[in-house]
């Protein structure tokens, strides 16, 4: 297929008849599938249901001697924390481990920052005239969802025209405003371009100057081990640049078993300074009396090392890589020479970021659900929902199975190229 910016209006309007027969036909399939979120699929679930056995009847001790099924122990369980210390580049004493969800500890750690000053920091953010965080895009909606929860300005910070980081823009912003008290960060397989940071950026990330006394990264690692070709992507360890750069507090990471075990019953992980976790533990002291040990030491019996880790991730990955190679073939198969899109291929992680044409995605978004296709609203990968240039669309294909991923990217292909015919027939 040729360049559709090349062609004649009536080529275009030739194309546009053409696909939109194409597109009563597919809405007439009646279909039901769903590109929305980066959830695991059943399968994908099973590999880990040996948990559902353990700790086993009588097995309810720790390394340390702990009964698990007791009261205490907030830190969490040392031999958990050693099994994920090297996974995320963290000291093991500097790790804590929590319950099923990462976001609920990045959620509760920017609460306790609104209400009680952070070590270094001499206000509560809350007292702050309109406090901000600076939210590389495409980013997490959900990250999102935090500061807008909050009354937290995201301050978005785009792409470099080659598609990269712009750190010089995050160094510019952190140091010339003190509101500016946080950066959200996906240092791998990034949600949803899969973009790793260099180890350059994250010695400036440790290293830069911030105007607030209390700036700090939120370090979000959520796909550190999730592998989708035999490249491993290693990012640099960051709690230990920031000490290195003399800002041990910078940082705060975060990391879960929610895409390795059970999405809905992991354990989640907070690594920074010490001065950060006592800041942490002491808050959430008043709100637990521990975490759910008897999970914590069910997911160490069954890991049993960062190996462990690693072996089952390749079954994930096995799972995964065909779902994702099958997303890629369409869209180059489809759009490859149309000139009307672009799109992310990552070596890991769980999703795929796609540029439609300027101005067209909410309308392939609306056009996909009518046909029965649903995909992540448009906007929902910028603060407040609002992607300037309406054009991205985040792609999440390892729920469905590989022959729905397939029927359900026939359909998305199809929505881009007959937004597109329209948008340039309008001029
Ligand atoms: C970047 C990122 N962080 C966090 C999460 C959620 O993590 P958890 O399940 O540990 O709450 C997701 C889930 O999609 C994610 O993409």
């Amino acid at each position: 297929m040729d360049e559709f910016s090349a062609l004649s209006s009536e080529a275009l309007q030739g194309l546009r008849e053409e696909l939109r027969k194409e597109y009563a036909r597919f809405r007439e399939r009646g279909l039901k599938l769903d590109l929305t979120r980066g959830k695991p699929s059943a399968e994908q679930l099973d590999f880990s249901n040996e948990l559902l056995e353990l700790p086993g009847a009588g097995e309810y001790r720790a390394a340390d001697g702990t009964d698990c099924r007791n009261y205490g122990g907030l830190h969490g369980l040392a031999e958990l924390r050693e099994i994920f210390s090297p996974l995320l580049q963290v000291p093991a004493a500097q790790l804590l481990v929590g319950d099923n969800s990462s976001l609920s500890l990045m959620h509760d750690t920017v609460m306790h920052a609104m209400l009680f000053p952070l070590p270094g920091g001499s206000t509560r953010w809350v007292d702050v005239e309109r406090p901000a965080f600076l939210c590389p895009v495409p980013g997490y909606d959900r990250h999102f969802s935090i500061c807008e929860k909050f009354g937290i300005e995201m301050i978005p910070v785009e792409p470099t025209e080659s598609g990269q980081l712009d750190i010089d823009e995050i160094e510019r912003l952190a140091a010339s405003d003190a509101r500016i008290k946080g950066l959200w960060f996906v240092p791998k397989y990034s949600n949803p371009t899969g973009s790793t940071v260099s180890v350059r950026q994250a010695e400036r990330l440790a290293a830069m100057t911030a105007a607030a006394d209390d700036f700090r990264i939120f370090w979000d690692d959520a796909y550190s081990v999730h592998h989708l070709t035999d490249h491993h992507v290693i990012v640099a360890p960051i709690v230990e640049l920031c000490e290195q750069a003399g800002q041990p507090d910078r940082v705060f990471v975060f990391g879960s078993t929610s895409k390795v075990t059970f999405a809905g019953a992991g354990v989640s992980f907070l690594g920074s300074s010490p001065a950060n976790l006592q800041w942490y533990l002491g808050h959430i002291a008043k709100r637990t009396i521990g975490p759910d040990k008897v999970n914590q030491l069910r997911h160490a019996r069954f890991l049993k090392d960062a190996e462990g880790v690693q072996k089952l991730m390749e079954r994930h990955r096995d799972n995964l890589a065909p779902k994702f190679a099958k997303v890629q073939d369409i869209l180059a198969e489809e759009l490859g020479d149309t000139g009307i899109a672009g799109w992310t291929e990552a070596f890991g992680g769980y999703f795929v970021s796609l540029d439609v044409l300027d101005g067209t995605a909410a309308e392939v978004i609306r056009l996909a659900k009518e046909a029965g296709v649903a995909l992540t609203p448009a906007g929902s990968t910028y603060p407040y929902g609002k992607d300037p240039r309406d054009r991205n669309i985040r792609l999440a294909p390892s729920f469905p199975p590989v022959a729905d991923v397939d029927t359900a990217m026939r359909g998305v292909v199809l929505c881009v190229k007959l937004a597109a015919v329209q948008k340039l027939l309008e001029g």
